[in-house]
Formats: C-alpha cells, structure tokens, sequence
C-alpha cells in the first residue's frame, strides 16, 4: 500500500496514498480507502483532545488513567491523545484489519509515542479482555465506527466503571434522527416522524438507547456534552453506578415529543422514547473554554472558538427543544426572516432566545408554541 504523511496536532500520520482512492461525486470516499482516514473528523479530533484533557483534570487529577480508542483504523486520535494529553498514562489502540493495524505500528513508530498499546483484535473482545481478563479499570472509551454504535455499545458500557467518560461518534444520523424511521423501530425501538429537527431528534434517541443499556447493568449515564454537526453526532457521557440511581435516570430523563406547524415540543406520550434531560453539563462545557487557548495550535481552533462560544449560550436553553425557522415560517406561508430579526423579535417580548451549533437557520427559546407562531406571523407583510 502506498502511503502519504499528513499533520493533525501535534501528529504525523501515515495515511493510505488518496490518489489511489475511489472518487465518489467527485470526492474521494474515506471509507473507500485501504485504511479509513476522514479528514473532515479532525475537527471532532481537535475538541476530542481538548475534551478528554479537561475531563481528566476535572475527575482523574493525578490518577493512573487508562484510555482506550478500540475502532482506531490509522490510530490517529489514540496516538494523538497520547502525544497532546500530558495526564494520560497509558492509550490502547485496536483495529481488527490487519492493514490497520500494521499503518498503526508505523504510526507509532512515526510519534515515537512510548504510553501506548496497539492490537489487532476484535474490538468487542478486546475491551472485555483489557476489563474482565486484565483486570484494569477503564477511564476513556472512544468508540468511532462505520454509522451505528449498536455493535459496540453493550460492551462498552458493560466494561465501564463509575467515573468513566465514555465518549462516541454516531455516524448513522437519518437512521437516529427520523428519516429512515422504519430502521429506526427496528434497530433503536423507537417510533419517529421524518422531520429537518434531525439532529436534536439523533442526539435524544441515542441517549435514551444508552441509558436503556446502562440502566440494564444498573448503570448511570450523564451528559458532559454533547452535539451534532457535519454528519454526526458525538456524546461525552459520565458513567456512574446503582441500581436505584438508574431507575431514577430514567424516570427523570426519558420522554417524548410531537411535531406540530414545523414545531418541536417535549410531551407525555407520541413520538420516542427520547431523553428529555439535560445534553450537556454546562460547567463542563465552561472547563473546556477555559481550557481552549492551550489547544490553540490545532487546525480547526478557530471553529471550535466559535461552536463553544454559541453552544455555552445554547445550552443555556437546553430545556427548550431546538428550533427551525425555515419550518415554521413554511408553515405560516412567510417568507423567512434573518435569524438575528426573529430572535430580536422573541426577546423584545421578554422572551429568551439564542442561535444554535445545529444550523445557521436553528434556534432555542423558552417562549410558547404560540408565541413563536404569532412572532413568525409578524414578519408577514414584511
Ligand atoms: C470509522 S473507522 C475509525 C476511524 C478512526 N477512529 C479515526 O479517527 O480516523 C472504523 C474502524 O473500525 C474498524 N472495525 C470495524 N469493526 C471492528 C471490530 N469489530 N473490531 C475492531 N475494529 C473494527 C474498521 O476496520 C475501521 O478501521
């Protein structure tokens, strides 16, 4: 396999030779590749290591850490959390393609990373032999598939511990967020209406899936953070223990919603099973600001500056389901005003209200369903 040499952090990786790859529409096709690298991840990357580095500051000061990065393909985040997280005493890499794993052992070798263990097993197996065989306590799990977690999620929460970050990319949005609900029913047991409020609906079936999977090894899941952008969505999830703490999660946080005139609202019974509780932790999210300008090296800084600075105000509104102008207004038969003019409208009437990482066209706001019609309806003549 011919090989070419990227930068992404403080790593050089070898990468399979891209002018060998398939083009599909004109774009070449990371999964494609002998070996996967997508690049438009590094972004997920960058806030990966700023993330994972505050966590541990925040609940493993000190401590022997353990992570383990177990779907790695080329080892680029394992490798890159062992050369940029300075509190991480040892990163556990796997793939089960041996092209995989022999890319990773040269990468390792590239990094001269010294903390660090690569495998070339199956990544089920592998976690609960580092678990239950080796005996060591888990920190970080960092699962990255192809689309679905399904595969993988049983066994990462079965090998959690209480105080473990369990951190994942979900790639199959359409699947989670409603537009191939029938799979949905199928793979995640919920009932879902095809709606563009796709990414909230994503992140709220597959906390809801999690904590089902945790609550059956009595097991506790809180987001730290969590989001969805490009064609993910990702999760930092807190694990904690007790039979009696996860009945009480799920009593809490579990719910449903229903879609009326292009608007997204919690309520008792309709579409889900979703978790209707907090996505993120917003003094977690706080640390990681406070934290950012150590990272400013990586290559996509400035646009995780920008999301952490609208999330931090999003979450803010995190009770309040996510928005879309564009549905409402279609609704309404108005022509779409400026995002900035709406939420000005909604705050005018002493409502809050404030942009979202989810689309340019994305908004939360605590004011009423009614509210937000009579408010779209103003901008009619206009
Ligand atoms: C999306 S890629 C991982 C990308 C990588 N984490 C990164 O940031 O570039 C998923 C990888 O999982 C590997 N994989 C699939 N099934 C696996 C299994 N059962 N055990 C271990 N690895 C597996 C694939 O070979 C592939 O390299």
């Amino acid at each position: 396999m011919q090989l070419s040499v990227i930068k992404e952090g403080k790593a050089l990786i070898y990468i399979p030779d891209t002018r060998n790859a398939q083009i599909v529409k004109g774009i070449i096709e990371p999964s494609h590749l002998e070996v996967f690298y997508n690049p438009i991840m590094e972004f997920n990357r960058d806030l990966s290591v700023l993330t994972v580095n505050t966590f541990i500051e925040l609940y493993w000061p000190g401590k022997e850490v353990l992570g383990i990065d177990p779907l790695s393909a080329t080892g680029v985040r394992g490798i890159r959390y062992s050369l940029e997280i300075n509190n991480i005493s040892k990163v556990i890499i796997n793939d089960i393609d041996k092209d995989a794993y022999n890319i990773m052992n040269k990468n390792i070798e590239l990094n001269k990373v010294k903390n660090i263990e690569a495998y070339n097993r199956d990544a089920n197996s592998l976690m609960r032999s580092i678990r239950f065989e080796q005996n060591r306590i888990i920190n970080i799990i960092d699962l990255d598939p192809f689309g679905s977690i399904l595969p993988f999620i049983d066994t990462a929460i079965s090998v959690s511990s209480k105080g473990t970050l369990l951190a994942l990319t979900a790639t199959d949005l359409a699947v989670l967020g409603g537009s191939k609900y029938i799979a949905a029913k199928r793979k995640y047991r919920v009932n879902l209406i095809n709606t563009k409020h796709y990414r909230e609906i994503a992140l709220r079936v597959l906390l809801a899936f999690i904590a089902y999977v945790a609550a059956s090894y009595d097991k506790v899941i809180k987001p730290l953070m969590t989001y969805s952008v490009d064609h993910y969505a990702r999760a930092y999830l807190l694990i904690d223990r007790g039979a009696k703490n996860s009945e009480e999660m799920l009593d809490k946080n579990i719910g449903y919603y229903k879609y009326e005139n292009g608007i997204l609202m919690k309520c008792d019974n309709h579409y889900g099973p979703v978790w209707n509780g907090n996505i993120s932790d917003l003094e977690f999210l706080k640390s990681i600001n406070n934290k950012l300008k150590e990272y400013s090296y990586v290559g996509t800084y400035e646009r995780i500056e920008k999301f952490i600075k609208t999330y931090l105000n999003e979450i803010e509104l995190q009770n309040y389901y996510y928005q879309r102008l564009d549905t409402i207004c279609q609704m309404q038969k108005v022509n779409m005003p400026s995002i900035i003019k709406f939420i000005s409208a909604l705050e005018d009437k002493g409502y809050k209200a404030t942009r979202s990482t989810f689309s340019s066209i994305g908004f939360r706001s605590n004011a009423p369903y009614e509210v937000l019609i009579e408010t779209c309806k103003q901008f009619k003549s206009s």
